[in-house]
This record gives structure tokens, C-alpha cells and sequence, in this order.
């Protein structure tokens, strides 16, 4: 490893013991975080650990939503972010105005909202879901339910191929996520006859079609470790490679690369506002406690009980 990293890394542990802090990371930044953490997992094992820990502080490096689940989970505790502008697209995708407006259109219906949304769309949502448990929680919904099914247009329609449902589907994506290229996926396939392809269920449907295994990333994380298979193709951000690497080090990943679109963000397959977190910004914000997040209380009341009835169904 870098020796700014190690020493990084070093200073950030020493200042979190001593500041009772503990810190998590989401599977898609960037290895020298993933390391520094003291947990790291998919956007559900998150926020059910923040309720488990005895800190006073939480640093969640991730983006926007993950620090406001946290807070509105554990509201006595000091949540920071190393970045206030690590946002997500698909939260972006649903603006809380458009959703009321939606609702108010559709007054029979109740709302089940991904957990890539802000807090003031969770404030109106009935229960809330992550990729490792949305299946599960909407098989538990009444037969009868008229269910409104956002932000991710991907996500949702894969649920209801697996559940059946004919839920309502919000027109939102992320932008990684849907970008990956049919074309090299179909390239990859033939190149590596047989080699499972492992997707998360926020790509588009025709990726979801040529894979073996669709899943949270944690899912496809231990999907990798259990199997005996010794090769793979990964279609999601490229960050969850360094943890598969890691739990597997005698396994080859092969990444999905992105369609090439000229001009419009990155051309690869990482989430930018992920990599936001860097070991400096992580430093500072434990040093500063800042950024910290904060949810208006009204709105707090609101959403914890979505994403509680989301907790306990899980
Ligand atoms: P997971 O719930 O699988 O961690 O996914 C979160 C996310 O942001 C995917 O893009
Ligand atoms: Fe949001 Fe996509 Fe980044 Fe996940 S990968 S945090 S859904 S922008």
C-alpha cells in the first residue's frame, strides 16, 4: 500500500478510537476506504449495523442518503460525511414534490421507495426497500395491494417479473448502473464461454436477461465466495471488485465496461460521487466533525417508520 495511505489510514484510526467513532463504507469506494473502514457493506447491512454499534460518532462514507438513513435510524448519534456533494442519480431521480403530486393522482396506492431516495421521499413512502430485500418485502404485501414502485425503473420491473406484481413504476435510473453495454456483455460472454455473469438488478433489463445471478451487491459478493466457480463477469460499479478480490484472491473478476457515450460523465463503470470519499476528506471530517448530517425532525418521523417497517420485514 501508498505510504500516505498507510499513514492515513494509521491517524484515522487512532482519532476514531478516540473519538468513539466508527466507520463504514459502502462496497463501491475506493479500496484505501474500504480498508480503513470498520464495516463495510451493502446499503441494507448498513443501516441495520448503525443501529447495532456503541458509538457516539458514525462516519459513513458512501453518498447523501446512506448518512440520512443513518441519522434518521440512530438520531442521537453524530452522523458525518467525508463529502456533503457525494450525492446519487437515482435518488436525484424523485423529487419529493413530483412523488406527492404522483400520489395525490393515485390516492389508493400505497408507495414502497427504494432506499436510493431522500429523506423527504421516504417521509412519504409506506415501506422502504434496499436490492437485498426488495423481493422479499413486496412478496409479504396484500395479493391486493395497488403499490407505486420508485425511483428505479430497473429495479422495479425486475421485481415485478420475480413477484408477479403489476406495480406502478417511477421513471428513474442510475446512471452507472444503466449504462453498461449490452454489446460488451454479449462480447464477453462469447469470449468466456460458460463464465457466470453476476448483475445488480439496477441494470437494464436486456443486461439482467444474460445473467445467471441478479443481486444486492452483498448478494453478488457472496456469491463469488461460496461458489466454485474461478471466474466471473460483474455487471455493477467496479468498487465491489476489490472486495471480491479480496475474499477470493484466486478468482479472476471480469468487469462489464460502459456503453461509450461522448461527453456525458465518465465513460467508466465507477460511481463518481462514491469515489467522493477520499482518506484526507475522511480525516478531516473526523477531526472537524464535519460534514455532519442533520434531518429535519418532522420529516425524521416520518421516514423512520418506513424504513423500520422496512427492518423488521426484512
Ligand atoms: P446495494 O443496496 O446493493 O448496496 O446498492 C446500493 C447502490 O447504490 C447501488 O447502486
Ligand atoms: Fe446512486 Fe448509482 Fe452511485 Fe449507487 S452507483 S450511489 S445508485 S449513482
Amino acid at each position: 500500500m501508498d505510504f500516505k495511505n498507510k499513514e492515513y489510514i494509521d491517524k484515522i484510526k487512532e482519532l476514531a478510537k478516540t473519538k468513539n467513532a466508527v466507520i463504514f463504507a459502502h462496497y463501491y469506494t475506493r479500496p484505501e476506504i474500504q480498508e480503513v473502514a470498520d464495516f463495510i457493506g451493502d446499503s441494507l447491512a448498513l443501516a441495520q449495523q448503525a443501529t447495532r454499534v456503541q458509538a457516539d460518532i458514525l462516519v459513513m462514507c458512501g453518498v447523501h442518503f446512506m448518512g440520512e438513513t443513518m441519522k434518521i435510524l440512530c438520531p442521537d448519534k453524530k452522523v458525518l460525511i467525508p463529502d456533503m456533494n457525494a450525492g446519487c442519480s437515482l435518488a436525484d431521480s424523485c423529487k419529493a414534490s413530483d412523488l406527492a403530486e404522483f400520489k395525490a393522482q393515485h390516492p389508493d396506492y400505497m408507495v414502497v421507495s427504494y432506499v436510493n431516495t431522500t429523506a423527504d421521499v421516504k417521509a412519504l413512502t409506506d415501506v422502504v426497500v434496499t436490492s437485498s430485500n426488495a423481493k422479499k418485502i413486496v412478496d409479504q404485501l396484500p395479493k391486493d395491494a395497488k403499490i407505486i414502485f420508485g425511483p428505479d425503473h430497473n429495479l422495479g420491473s425486475y421485481i415485478n417479473s420475480v413477484t408477479g406484481r403489476e406495480m406502478l413504476l417511477w421513471n428513474g435510473a442510475c446512471h452507472v448502473h444503466s449504462r453498461f453495454s449490452l454489446e460488451a456483455l454479449l462480447q464477453l460472454k462469447k469470449e468466456n464461454p460458460g463464465v457466470e455473469v453476476l448483475a445488480h438488478p439496477e441494470c437494464k433489463a436486456p443486461i439482467l436477461a444474460q445473467s445467471d445471478v441478479i443481486g444486492s451487491t452483498k448478494a453478488l459478493l457472496e456469491h463469488t465466495i461460496q461458489s466454485s466457480a474461478k471466474r466471473f463477469i460483474i455487471a455493477t460499479e467496479s468498487g465491489i471488485l476489490f472486495e471480491m478480490q479480496r475474499a477470493c484472491p484466486d478468482k479472476e473478476f471480469i468487469p462489464v465496461p460502459p456503453e461509450v457515450t461522448e461527453g456525458v460523465g465518465c465513460s467508466c463503470n465507477e460511481c463518481e460521487y462514491m469515489r467522493m470519499n477520499t482518506l484526507e476528506k475522511v480525516y478531516n471530517c473526523l477531526l472537524n466533525e464535519s460534514p455532519q448530517i442533520n434531518v429535519d425532525p418532522t420529516v425524521a418521523k416520518k421516514a423512520v417508520v418506513s424504513i423500520e417497517r422496512m427492518l423488521s420485514m426484512s
